[in-house]
C-alpha cells in the first residue's frame, strides 16, 4: 500500500524523523485555515500517489493564509498524470538551503534491503542516478543485522554528504530505518532531505510503501487505506476475501490458481487480438471452489460494466472439477436474474467428466463449455466481441 505525503509525515514524526508542520485540506477554506494555523509562509502541495508533482505545478509557496487559499484552489482538481488533486497538505515552509536524497528500499533480486542516499537530492534523482552515480551511494543492507551507527555513517560519506551534516544525516538514516523496520515497509523514500539556512536537517518530502502481507501485524495501518479512490469493484472483491485485480478488457476471468489464472490472462490476450478484446480482470477464487465463492467471484465480475463474456477456467484438484460444476450451478442459482452475460466453461483435471455432466445436465442457457483452455479462450474472445 503506497502513502499519501501526509500520511507519510506523519508516520515519519512518529518515528522522530524531523518534518516540519503540516496538515491535510479538501477545501481551500480548510487550507486557509490550516495555513493561519501553522502561520507564516507555507507550501500548499498536491497529495497524489505519483511522483514529479513539483514540476507539474503542484507544490506552490504561499505568503500567508490568504494566498494558501488561492494556491489551493488552483491546485484542488488539478489532473497530475492522470491523478485528480482531491486534498492538499499545508506544510510550513522551510528556509532551504540545500537538498539531499535518502531511501530504503527492499532489494527483492538480492534478497536484501538497499539504501540509497546522495548529496544532489531535489526533484532530479533520476537524472542525478544516470549522469552523476558516483553521487548516488547504494548500499546493500542485510535484514539479519540491519545498520549500524558505523554503517550509516559510511553511506553518508559515501552519498558525498558535506562533514558538517554527516552525523546528522546519519542519526535521520537510523531513524528512516527503525521506522522501515517498525512499519513493515518495503520503501520509505525522502525527497528532499534538506539542510535549513540554520542547519537544520529535514525530511520535505516522504514517499512510503507498506508491506500489505504484513497488516495483520498493524492494525493502525488500516486507517491509511484510501478508500474513496480505490477501485469500487476491487473494494467489493476485497471484502468477501477474493484475489482480484481490475484490467481494461472485456472478458471476465474466473480460474484457480494464480499461475493458472495467469496462464489464462495470457492466451485470453491472444486469442482476442483477432476482436480486439482482453481480459477484464485477474480473479483467483483459490482451492476451495465452492459454490459461494463462485457465486461471489461471479457477481463480481458480472457487475463490471466493461465486461461482455465470462471466461471460468478450473483445473480440478483436491477440489475436484464436480464439487466446481455444483459450484456453478448453484451459483447461478444465487444469482438468478443478476446472471446475464455469456460464460464459458473450461474444466480439467481431477474428476472432469463428472463435472462437465453435470453442467451438461444443469443446460443452463448462458453457460456453454469447451474442452481446452485454447479452444475455450478463443470462444470466450469471439462472445465479447458481439
Ligand atoms: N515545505 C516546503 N518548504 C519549502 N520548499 C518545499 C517544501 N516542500 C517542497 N518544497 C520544494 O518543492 C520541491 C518539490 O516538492 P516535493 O514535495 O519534493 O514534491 P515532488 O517530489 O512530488 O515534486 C522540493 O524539492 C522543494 O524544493
Ligand atoms: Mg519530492
Amino acid at each position: 500500500m503506497d502513502l499519501f505525503e501526509y500520511q507519510a509525515r506523519d508516520l515519519f514524526e512518529a518515528h522522530e524523523i524531523p518534518v516540519l508542520a503540516g496538515a491535510v485540506a479538501s477545501t481551500a477554506v480548510e487550507a486557509e485555515r490550516a495555513a493561519a494555523t501553522i502561520g507564516g509562509k507555507v507550501v500548499v502541495k498536491a497529495q497524489v500517489k505519483v511522483g514529479g508533482r513539483g514540476k507539474a505545478g503542484g507544490v506552490k509557496l504561499a505568503v500567508d493564509a490568504a494566498d494558501a487559499r488561492a494556491k489551493a484552489e488552483a491546485i484542488l482538481g488539478l489532473d497530475i498524470k492522470g491523478h485528480i488533486v482531491q486534498k492538499v497538505m499545508i506544510a510550513q515552509a522551510a528556509p532551504i538551503a540545500e537538498e539531499y536524497y535518502m531511501a530504503i528500499l527492499l532489494d527483492r533480486a538480492n534478497r536484501n534491503f538497499l539504501v540509497m542516499a546522495s548529496v544532489a537530492g531535489g526533484m532530479e534523482i533520476e537524472e542525478v542516478a544516470h549522469t552523476q552515480p558516483e553521487k548516488l551511494a547504494r548500499v546493500g543492507v542485510d535484514p539479519n543485522v540491519g545498520i549500524s551507527q558505523e554503517l550509516a555513517l559510511e553511506i553518508v560519506k559515501a552519498g558525498q554528504f558535506p562533514e558538517s551534516v554527516q552525523s546528522d544525516v546519519a542519526g535521520v538514516l537510523l531513524k528512516l530505518w527503525a521506522a522501515f523496520v517498525a512499519e513493515d515497509a518495503t520503501l520509505m523514500e525522502i525527497n528532499p532531505l534538506v539542510k535549513t539556512e540554520d542547519g537544520q536537517i529535514i525530511a520535505l518530502d516522504g514517499k512510503v510503501t507498506l508491506d500489505e502481507n504484513a497488516e495483520f501485524r498493524h492494525p493502525n495501518h488500516e486507517a491509511l487505506i484510501d478508500h474513496a479512490s480505490a477501485n469500487p469493484l476491487e473494494a467489493a472483491a476485497k471484502e468477501k476475501n477474493l484475489n482480484y485485480v481490475k484490467l481494461q478488457g472485456e472478458v471476465g476471468i474466473i480460474g484457480n490458481g494464480a499461475g493458472l489464472v495467469m496462464s489464462t490472462l495470457d492466451v485470453v490476450a491472444y486469442a482476442g487480438e483477432k476482436y480486439g478484446v482482453k481480459p477484464a480482470n485477474f480473479l483467483d477464487i483459490g482451492g476451495g471452489a465452492s459454490a459461494e465463492v463462485m457465486a461471489n467471484g461471479l457477481s463480481i465480475i458480472l457487475g463490471d460494466q466493461d465486461v461482455r463474456s465470462v471466461f471460468v477456467n478450473v483445473f480440478g484438484g483436491i477440489t475436484a472439477c464436480d464439487a466446481v460444476a455444483n459450484g456453478i450451478v448453484q451459483a447461478l442459482e444465487i444469482l438468478g436474474d443478476k446472471a446475464t452475460k455469456p460464460i464459458v466453461v473450461r474444466l480439467d483435471g481431477n474428476n472432469v467428466l463428472e463435472g462437465r455432466r453435470i453442467l451438461n445436465e444443469a443446460a443452463h442457457p448462458l453457460v456453454q463449455q469447451l474442452d481446452t483452455m485454447d479452444g475455450a479462450a478463443a470462444k470466450a474472445a469471439e462472445l465479447a466481441a458481439k
